[in-house]
């Protein structure tokens, strides 16, 4: 069993910006300008978010967080979200989800300009990346991806089951590993909560992709020897074993489930770096134009 050290792969796609942003400064281009915008106070988006804002300072890249409380209206959002668009100083933006309730999620993701998206959420980001065209990924699918291309994991011709149906993991990374290319190229199931005895097809997968959002819910018994399985979820558990009082977990029981693994992620140290990188490569590439 391989660990497949996100951490690392991360750090070494940092260093790759951070001298991509060195060699801009000296021929006086611009720096790549990231906005997170955080309604509420939602404890996960407030660390996710931070950790967006600190990776951009560690690569050079100027980063901006905009923070309102939750009882902003939809129409101010809206105002917000044109004025990012409006503002040629800002390159790429993300609005971290979930929002508040009383707030269309909907609406104002097709509010983003197109061209901004860097999380690859508007629907005709979503349309090219189906398509095959060029344009921003979502960033923890793509992550996943260049951890396989880093680990030189064959795919091609492989069956893929991903666990999770949502627009931001599940059904994004179903596309990816579905089309025509080097580290794609699978035979791809798409599991979810209503699936039936799900441990069937669990066990038919050599790459399994698991963004369900259950703490531990795959459990050895569903992993086939020798499989690649990657854990997208993280949760906080009571732990009497840390000085916190928690630890973090997946949604795969990696103690049980990592000896039957060609390879696995950890969590942490796994997919989660892989979503930061991924979202400042979508804004270096916002910067210079390229989509
Ligand atoms: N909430 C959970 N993941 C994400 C993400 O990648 N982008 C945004 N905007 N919100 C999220």
């Amino acid at each position: 069993m391989e660990l497949i050290d996100g951490k690392k792969i991360s750090a070494e796609i940092k260093q790759e910006l951070a001298n991509e942003v060195c060699l801009l400064k000296e021929a006086g281009q611009k720096i790549p300008h990231l906005v997170a915008v955080l309604v509420g106070s939602d404890p996960a988006s407030e660390t996710y978010v931070a950790s967006k804002v600190k990776s951009c300072q560690e690569v050079g890249f100027k980063s901006t967080e905009m923070r309102y409380s939750d009882d902003i209206t939809e129409e101010q959002v809206l105002e917000i979200v044109k004025k990012l668009n409006e503002d040629d100083d800002v390159d790429g933006y993300i609005v971290q989800l979930p929002l508040p309730k009383h707030i269309s999620e909907q609406k104002i993701l097709l509010a983003i300009d197109p061209n901004k998206d860097v999380d690859g959420f508007h629907p005709y980001n979503v349309g090219k990346m189906v398509t095959g065209l060029p344009t921003y990924l979502p960033a923890t699918p793509a992550g996943i991806v260049e951890l396989l291309r880093r680990y030189k994991i064959q795919t091609q011709g492989k069956h893929c089951v991903v666990i999770g149906r949502s627009n931001i993991v599940g059904t994004p990374m179903s596309v990816l590993m579905s089309r025509k290319d080097e580290y794609a190229d699978c035979t791809v199931t798409i599991c979810h909560s209503r699936t039936q005895n799900i441990k069937e097809y669990t066990l038919k997968a050599d790459i399994l992709i698991v963004a369900l959002g259950i703490p531990h819910f795959v459990t050895a018994d569903m992993v086939r020897e020798g499989a690649v399985v990657v854990d997208v979820g993280i949760h906080r558990v009571p732990s009497d074993k840390t000085k916190s009082g928690f630890r973090l977990v997946g949604d795969v029981d990696f103690e049980t489930v990592a000896p039957k693994c060609s390879y696995i992620t950890p969590v942490p140290g796994g997919v989660g770096p892989m979503t930061i990188v991924s979202l400042l490569q979508n804004t270096l590439k916002a910067s210079k134009g390229l989509v």
